[in-house]
């Protein structure tokens, strides 16, 4: 008996002792499976041994030949049984506790043991039929190979790459990557073929290895998954550049994935003859909600332009960078916007202002105060208690938006804390000030009602999970529940 048929014998006997003595009690399906498989395989073994010896005692042809063509038969099926086992054996033990150890083994790796298990297996089918030793059949396939090594270049190419990038890891799953300044994507999966990726449109892309070799890769996860992202943007010349680095850098602010640290930068790209070009960047921490926070950067640099009447879309944008911005901002944010002039002067006229440094703290949760604010020119953080969760950032506001309205209307404790972001100037409103205005008029009580309803709403699905429809019925009638509880507190007209 040749000696990989004896070794082959002594580990089969080993396994199927080892499994027949844990076989106790529930067996696992894979467990009862492998030791079929180890007594299938020591049947064709000994049915492989055995029936050359027959044939050779065999004193008629006819028997002769046939137990020889059983034995071949039989020695084919020894090497389909023995990869289905080292299959199993390598799935459900070698790779499963590598992964429980919390080792991450390559797919690529895996494919690759298991094209050598399948290679092996085929060769060791066509040496069982044609009664040739392995070694014989790899030399004398020498020509086969080289034809084989032409045919498949290109997946031998794709082959070799696919282990280069996993041994030098220009890039791992989980990653987002830009190919050759064109293609971007997330890497889905590396196996020994492809790089898959999914596009930020959600579609699968796939890179041969080959090419994702030669290709230049930027890596938007390394070294850190921090980046920089930017966008352009053109203002009316007779806005002074430092007026309008001011307003975009804090603008920037309010998007709630742009980092503080570092702050957004403005620098001025090109002059043209009306106009002045800038580049506003800022930092995020990942790729994958780019395209999102690009828009709430635009989003909320418009808003803050339109409020302080700086767009080039607005009258005067250059008056508008130098005058007092009080009765301005009353007359642009959206709380008073279509009001007259006399009451928007009325309202300018009580308001005092605030000068803020980075992390001045303006009110806290569960303070008893009832000033509102407006926020003419900075970010401010909203943040709540989440009980065992810790304080959390619930929402950023910024140039036009205001907070307070939740105790002033309700007399409630104050329901989070507010904190500066930055350099930021705003506006108060003290309860006194603002009682008769609301009284004469309702409709900023309507308006505060609303967004108060959305704010609260927001905050309470933090908290805990709603349903659709609990989402649905909130979003309909919380606005004209607490229309209805503000004109009872202040004794307004319905
Ligand atoms: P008030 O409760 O008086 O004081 C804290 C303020 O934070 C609150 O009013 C709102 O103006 C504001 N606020 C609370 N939750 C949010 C939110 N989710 N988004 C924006 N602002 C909020």
């Amino acid at each position: 008996m040749s000696t990989p048929i004896l070794i082959a014998l002594a580990v089969l006997v080993a396994a199927t002792a080892w499994f027949a003595s844990r076989l106790r009690g529930d067996v696992h399906p894979t467990q009862r499976r492998l030791l079929k498989l180890a007594l299938a395989l020591a049947a064709t073994t000994i049915a492989w041994i055995v029936l050359p010896r027959l044939a050779g005692m065999a004193d008629f042809e006819v028997l002769k030949s046939s137990a020889g063509a059983l034995s071949r038969f039989i020695g084919s099926l020894w090497w389909i049984v023995f990869a289905v086992f080292a299959f199993i054996v390598l799935e459900r033990f070698v790779w499963t506790s590598f992964a429980n150890r919390g080792v991450q083994v390559p797919k690529l790796l895996i494919d690759v043991v298991r094209a050598i298990v399948f290679v092996f297996m085929l060769l060791g089918v066509i040496s069982a039929l044609f009664e040739e030793t392995i070694t014989g059949l790899l030399a004398a396939s020498g020509v086969f190979a080289v034809v084989m090594g032409f045919a498949l270049q290109s997946t031998l190419a794709d082959l070799f790459s696919g282990i280069a990038i996993n041994l030098q890891h220009p890039y791992r799953v989980g990653d987002w990557i830009e190919i050759d300044g064109a293609t971007v994507g997330q890497v889905v999966e590396m196996n020994w073929r492809a790089t898959q990726l999914r596009s930020p449109q959600g579609n699968s892309i796939v890179m041969p290895n080959s090419k994702m070799a030669a290709a230049q890769i930027v890596n938007f996860n390394l070294p850190t998954p921090r980046h920089r992202s930017a966008i352009e943007l053109k203002l009316d010349a007779r806005v002074p550049p430092g007026v309008a680095r001011d307003v975009l850098e804090r603008a920037a602010l309010k998007a709630t994935a742009v980092l503080r640290d570092p702050p957004p930068s403005v620098r001025v790209t090109g002059f043209e003859y009306t106009q002045v070009s800038y580049e506003l960047c800022f930092w995020l921490d990942g790729y994958a909600d780019i395209d999102v926070v690009r828009h709430d950067v635009s989003n909320s640099v418009w808003y803050a332009l339109d409020v302080l009447g700086l767009g080039s879309w607005c009258d005067e944008p250059g008056d508008a960078a130098t005058t007092s911005r009080a009765g301005r901002l009353v007359g642009y944010v959206d709380l008073f916007r279509d009001f007259d002039d006399s009451l928007r002067q009325r309202i300018a006229g009580v308001m005092k202002v605030r000068l803020l440094r980075p992390g001045d703290v303006i009110m806290r949760e569960g303070e008893l105060t009832s000033s509102v604010y407006i926020v003419e020119l900075g970010a401010v953080e909203v943040s709540m208690n989440m009980g065992e969760h810790g304080p959390r950032v619930v929402a950023r506001l910024g140039t036009g938006d205001f907070f307070g309205e939740m105790s002033l209307l309700t007399g409630e404790p104050r329901s989070a804390t507010l904190t500066a972001m930055c350099e930021t100037k705003i506006w108060e409103l003290d309860r006194e000030s603002i009682e008769p205005i609301l009284r004469s008029e309702p409709a900023i009580a309507d308006r505060l009602s609303r967004v108060m309803a959305k704010r609260r709403l927001a905050n309470t699905m933090l908290l805990k999970n709603l349903t659709a429809q609990e989402r649905q019925d909130a979003e309909q009638s919380w606005p004209d529940d607490m229309l209805g509880k503000i004109r009872r507190l202040f004794s307004l007209p319905h």
